[in-house]
């Protein structure tokens, strides 16, 4: 869908941005609150354990997976079964595979292939299942599967090509924008206190840290029009870098854009892109950061770092791959 034009692309996308809408998210929104508080509460666990040995306990693995994996797999519709194992693949798309998942002697690459392959092959099992048993899981893929574009179901290409997506873009960049909101919190402790004494500023700073950390790093488009884009020229048909991070700190358009604040007003970002393709699970990212933050407060001020943290090593979806925490003394 991403690489679709108009006006193939909307009757794609209308397949399934209902699911996304904010009226959708606002009946999610008290589900995924007691879905963080939980996951808050198993991550205080893991900390207080750890610190008993003044260890420390992954915040990617430990907590910011957590919630996007379950609400892509309660929206799709995956048996949460699965929900693990559909980490490790969606993972791989951001050419992450820790060295447990792969097979002696391979390569980082061919590991990230080969949880490709097999991503595809489980998504044919389901996309089968539903065809065979009609819409019973009740899930966005059943209705995918069952609902015709352009006059026709989908094939299993298209299917997948989609499913990848949803399930790519709902992982990845929502885990790794409260990875990198929280090492920012810790990273700017004034911030941190500001936010902890006056949670009213939570909507601010959701919005500072989808500037600051950009998840989606960039995006590439090809000019349909000549154009003069601040005194560069491009030309119908180039193909044109986008850089997220960049937009986000453009001096002309944002006052200190280096300095972190979470009190930030306005705050035009271009994290969820613009245009057709503006990001379909904005909505959702955001009340997932929401709630992952309301449910952290409380723990924030008792956070610290311990230790370098692990950065993504691509240019597509930036953030951390690990980014340890202790409890404070
Ligand atoms: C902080 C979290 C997220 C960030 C930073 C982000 C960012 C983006 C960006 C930059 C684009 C491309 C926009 C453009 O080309 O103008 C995009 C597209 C997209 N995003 Fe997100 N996204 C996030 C969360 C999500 C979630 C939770 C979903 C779950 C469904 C999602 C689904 C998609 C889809 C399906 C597209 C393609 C839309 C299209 O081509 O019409 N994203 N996102």
């Amino acid at each position: 869908m991403v690489f679709m034009d108009e006006p193939r692309h909307r009757r794609f996308r209308r397949l399934s941005s209902w699911a996304y809408t904010q009226g959708a998210m606002r009946e999610m929104r008290a589900h995924f609150r007691s879905l963080a508080e939980r996951f808050t509460a198993e991550y205080l666990e893991a900390l207080t354990r750890a610190s008993a040995q003044s260890g420390s306990v992954d915040f990617v693995d430990g907590l910011a997976c957590k919630l996007p994996l379950a609400a892509v797999g309660e929206i799709l519709g995956l048996p949460p079964e699965d929900w693990n194992q559909i980490l490790v693949w969606s993972k791989a798309l951001v050419g992450e595979v820790e060295a447990g998942d792969r097979l002696p002697g391979e390569s980082l690459g061919r590991a990230a292939y080969r949880n490709m392959i097999e991503m595809r092959h489980y998504l044919d099992e389901l996309i089968e299942e539903s065809r065979a048993h009609g819409a019973s899981r009740g899930g966005l893929i059943d209705r995918m599967v069952h609902t015709p574009v352009e006059g026709r179901l989908l094939s299993n290409q298209q299917l997948n090509g989609y499913l990848f997506l949803l399930i790519g873009a709902g992982n990845d960049t929502t885990r790794n924008a409260l990875a990198g909101g929280v090492a920012a919190l810790l990273e700017h402790p004034e911030q941190c206190v500001l936010l902890c004494a006056e949670p009213a500023r939570l909507p601010t700073a959701v919005e500072e840290i989808l500037r600051w950390t950009s998840p989606v790093a960039s995006f590439l488009r090809t000019a349909e029009a000549d154009f003069d884009l601040a005194g560069t020229r491009i030309r119908a048909g180039d193909t044109v870098g986008l850089f997220y991070p960049a937009a986000n700190r453009d001096p002309r358009v944002f006052v200190e854009p280096y300095r972190f604040d979470i009190s930030r007003a306005p705050n035009p970002h271009l994290t969820f892109g613009f245009g057709a393709h503006f990001c379909l699970g904005t909505n959702l990212a955001r009340v997932e950061l929401a709630a992952s933050l309301e449910a952290l407060l409380p723990l924030l001020p008792r956070l610290a770092l311990a230790g370098p943290a692990t950065r993504l090593a691509q240019t597509h979806v930036m953030g951390y791959s690990t980014l340890p925490l202790r409890l404070r003394d």
